[in-house]
């Protein structure tokens, strides 16, 4: 069996499945079930100094949905915590005691150099293994100095990071917004300050839609709304690219924790194999609950043993190589569409998508004008088979992708 432990700069947990800082680490209890559900780490819902006033709103989230009906993502306007510093430090001291092998992390906020030094103290005088600096919430609290606007200055990050490096003892880490045009640079900029690990990426600046009939755009608050910040399965690309783009940054010489739409074991290990040594879950546990971790160990487990790793060591950035540059791909190589004949149902998915989406490169075959004769259907209804025209065929994988039937329609290399 794989051994699915692992150590991120300096911190040993037992799984690399950590709950990020959000609505599932908010309280000493939830974080306790998510242990005993097998999460190896949390990350505590950032914990804001007691000179701060964090006041949350109601409605809260906008749900972001696929044309289908399923949750895609999560829009929120939420706050950090709006629970006191010291309830927050005594539940997470608490939980420490109780759960001494697993991991928890303390995410702090707030403004002034004293008030970070002393969250930085108590957290750690709480049992915290690290603690995570929130220079990443895209609404609320960057308005007023903090989050996201600390992660798009670059001399604030150095500044704040050292005010927490002068005093901390136990790794730091700073969680990034993605909010920006380049991660590499705010990356650099806190390495540079000293920081022992990076996580990415908190949520997205965005609007989840408009109410048709009350004219504002979700979540409503008393008729209006404002920017969240999105996050769930809709935001996974875009974190895999800031955090490969991380991983191959000879400049970022630090651990990365990945976040951002990991809801199963395949993600997990996508993540992993893209330079994370732990993934942090927030939007996923929230749909489907701490028990979704279940299937994280089996199946990354599973996967590990039928790829012959026997540790995380071996997974961790093993795909980082081959995220390359644009320029180093090679322009020689190429790809066909392959319709199989038994396999088809004669939808024609294909078809119009090829023809006005691609490069008109599959054909429906008129018997009248020669073309193969018509198939049928096991319910007796006859229909055309479309043929790939493998001159015109550029590769681009739509048809592939708009094929209802698994297996039907397949890329091949050629030559
Ligand atoms: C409702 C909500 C509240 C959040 N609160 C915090 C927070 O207090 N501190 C923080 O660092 N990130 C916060 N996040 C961001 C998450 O930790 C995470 O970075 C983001 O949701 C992306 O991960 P996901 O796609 O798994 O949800 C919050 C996210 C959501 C959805």
């Amino acid at each position: 069996m794989a051994d699915l432990s692992v150590t991120i700069a300096g911190i040993r947990s037992p799984n690399p499945f950590w709950l990020a800082s959000a609505p599932p680490t908010n309280t000493g209890d939830q974080c306790a079930r998510a242990f005993d559900h097998g999460w190896g780490g949390v990350v505590w819902k950032t914990i804001a100094h007691s000179h701060d006033e964090i006041v949350n709103l109601s409605s809260r989230f906008g749900a972001v949905r696929t044309a289908g009906g399923a949750l895609a993502g999560i829009n929120n306007l939420e706050l950090i915590s709006d629970r006191s510093m010291s309830d927050n430090l005594a539940e997470l001291a608490a939980l420490k005691r109780r759960y001494p092998h697993n991991t928890v992390v303390a995410s702090i906020a707030t403004g002034p150099r004293e008030q970070w030094r002393e969250l930085v103290q108590c957290a750690e005088q709480a049992g915290a293994d690290g603690l995570e600096l929130n220079f990443s919430c895209p609404h609320g609290m960057c308005e007023r100095g903090q989050g996201s606007a600390v992660g798009q200055d670059l001399s604030a990050i150095a500044t704040i990071t050292g005010w927490v490096k002068e005093v901390a003892t136990r790794p730091v880490f700073v969680k990034l917004t993605p909010n920006i045009t380049d991660i590499c640079d705010p990356a650099r900029a806190a390495v540079a300050a000293g920081v022992d690990g990076l996580s990415l990426i908190n949520t997205l600046k965005s609007i989840a839609g408009v109410d048709l009939q009350r004219l504002a755009p979700y979540p409503i608050v008393d008729g209006r709304s404002s920017n969240g910040g999105l996050a769930g399965a809709t935001i996974k690309p875009v974190a895999l690219f800031m955090l490969a783009s991380l991983a191959r940054d000879p400049a970022v010489t630090v651990p990365l924790s990945g976040i951002g739409g990991v809801s199963d074991w395949r993600d997990c290990a996508e993540f992993m194999l893209l330079g994370a040594s732990t993934v942090q879950v927030c939007t996923a546990a929230m749909i489907g609950g701490y028990r979704i971790v279940r299937d994280m160990h089996e199946g990354l487990s599973d996967w590990m043993d039928e790829m012959g790793f026997a540790t995380t060591a071996e997974v961790i950035g093993r795909a980082v190589p081959n995220f390359v540059p644009w320029g180093e791909l090679n322009p020689d190589y190429r790809v066909v569409s392959h319709i199989a004949p038994d396999k088809c149902i004669g939808c024609q998915r294909c078809y119009p998508a090829c023809r006005d989406g691609g490069h008109d490169a599959i054909r429906l075959p008129s018997p009248k004008s020669g073309g193969k004769p018509c198939s049928v259907r096991q319910d007796g209804v006859a229909h055309r088979i479309p043929e790939v025209d493998e001159r015109r065929c550029v590769g681009c994988n739509l048809c592939s992708f708009v094929c209802p039937v698994p297996g039907c329609i397949t890329m091949r290399e050629t030559g």
